[in-house]
């Protein structure tokens, strides 16, 4: 058996590798390394997948947030509606421009923005500066966006779609990234659809924010020398944009091998654990289908494991690397307790005192959540490697 990785790149790139290089050299032959022919195509060919009217390619997915962020007109001091678990970008961003990001918690099984954990609470945290609010598509599967539209309808709130995971799920049928009033992506090497570098886009339906998203990406102009806002330079690269075009044409059958992964996994650890005593599947949503940009597990503490600074998931992911299988903790912290948002962020507690562990999910998933090797050339005695090594651990 190979060995087993967390992502296969080459495996993927393998299979279209002539497509791929005559993309590449067709770039290489034009010279049109900034703003080709190929990012055009690309963001027609991405905006007709998604059926969303446009599509803008930026620099990377952590840009798009930015630039989103910027495109609706936040002032210094508006507050951003963004949960507790998800990558720092999400986040990040808030704080950069000044703003307040404002944390609520996720919903234990789909680690998303959905049901009670994330909206019993939100009118405690919506104050006349809040502007928007930034549900994430984490792992794969889309956040309740109806739950999430109905709260920015009571509060004018813009909703900003962080689907730099999700790309190619759909909500009831919508395309991740194409529900909210932007939609942001990334195309980093290892996501549903990634490039061969850093890449990004943002999405829209409204002709006047693409227009404005389109010119803050290119230093705030329209006409060349001419800057009616303060931009930034973040370009989608041809050379990207060639690359992701061809892999886009293979989209659907890469999604396909995830959900096919995934469904192995799940239909082996649940045999072996059907009342999830120690490993807990990922949920499906009834209102999303889910990509499996990841493939994560709960673990649950046994107590002979527990130490101060370890947990069963710590031990199992040691178990795990010792027979070569690798794993990864996507996300050891709560942004909460991410050092950089010290006195930046807001929870609960900051508006009302009775409120505590406002954040309790998103804590206990960062001590528990485990991500097994996902990617879209994993075969299935792989698969059966890494359970029975799961197994063997909790048979211990
Ligand atoms: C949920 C989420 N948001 C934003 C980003 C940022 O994307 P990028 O790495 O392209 O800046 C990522 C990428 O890792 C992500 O997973």
């Amino acid at each position: 058996m190979d060995q087993i990785k967390m992502v296969d790149l080459l495996g993927q790139h393998s299979a279209i590798r002539e497509e791929i290089d005559s993309a590449i050299k067709s770039v290489i032959d034009s010279s049109a390394f900034i703003k080709g022919k190929p990012v055009q195509d690309f963001e027609q060919n991405l905006a007709r997948y998604l059926g969303v009217k446009h599509v803008i390619g930026c620099a990377n997915g952590t840009d798009a947030l930015q630039i989103a962020l910027m495109a609706l007109g936040l002032e210094p001091g508006d507050e951003v509606l963004v949960p507790a678990f998800t990558y720092v970008a999400t986040a990040e961003v808030i704080a950069l421009l000044h703003l307040v990001p404002v944390m609520y918690d996720v919903n234990p099984r789909t680690f998303n923005t959905d049901g009670q954990a994330s909206f019993e609470y939100i009118d405690e945290l919506v104050t006349p500066k809040t502007k928007a609010i930034v549900p994430v598509h984490l792992f794969g599967q889309c956040s309740d966006m109806d739950a999430v539209k109905a709260v920015a309808e009571k509060y004018n709130l813009k909703i900003v779609e962080d689907c730099a995971q999700a790309l190619g799920s759909d909500f009831r049928g919508t395309k991740a990234g194409c529900v909210g009033h932007i939609g942001c992506t990334s195309f980093f090497p290892t996501k549903n659809l990634g490039g061969m570098g850093d890449g990004g886009a943002l999405f829209t339906n409204d002709d006047a924010l693409a227009e404005k998203i389109m010119m803050i990406a290119n230093h705030g102009q329209k006409v060349k020398y001419h800057h009616d806002l303060i931009g930034c330079n973040s370009r989608l690269d041809t050379l990207q944009a060639a690359v992701l075009d061809v892999k886009l044409k293979h989209l659907d059958e890469y999604l396909d091998s995830r959900r096919k992964a995934a469904a192995t996994y799940t239909r082996l650890l649940k045999a072996f654990d059907p009342l999830e005593r120690h490993v807990c599947t990922p949920v499906e949503s009834d209102f999303s289908t889910h990509t499996y940009h990841q493939y994560t597990v709960i673990v649950k503490d046994r107590e002979q494991e527990i130490t101060q600074d370890t947990c069963t998931r710590d031990v199992l992911k040691g178990f795990l690397a010792e027979r070569g299988i690798p794993s990864m903790i996507y996300y050891p912290l709560p942004l909460s307790d991410q050092a950089a948002f010290k006195g930046l962020a807001r929870k609960r507690e900051d508006f009302n005192q009775d409120a505590e562990d406002s954040l309790h999910n998103s804590e206990y998933l960062a001590r528990h959540v485990l991500s097994l090797p996902m990617h879209t050339c994993l075969p299935e005695d792989q698969i059966n490697k890494i359970v029975e090594a799961i197994k063997e651990f909790f048979r211990k």
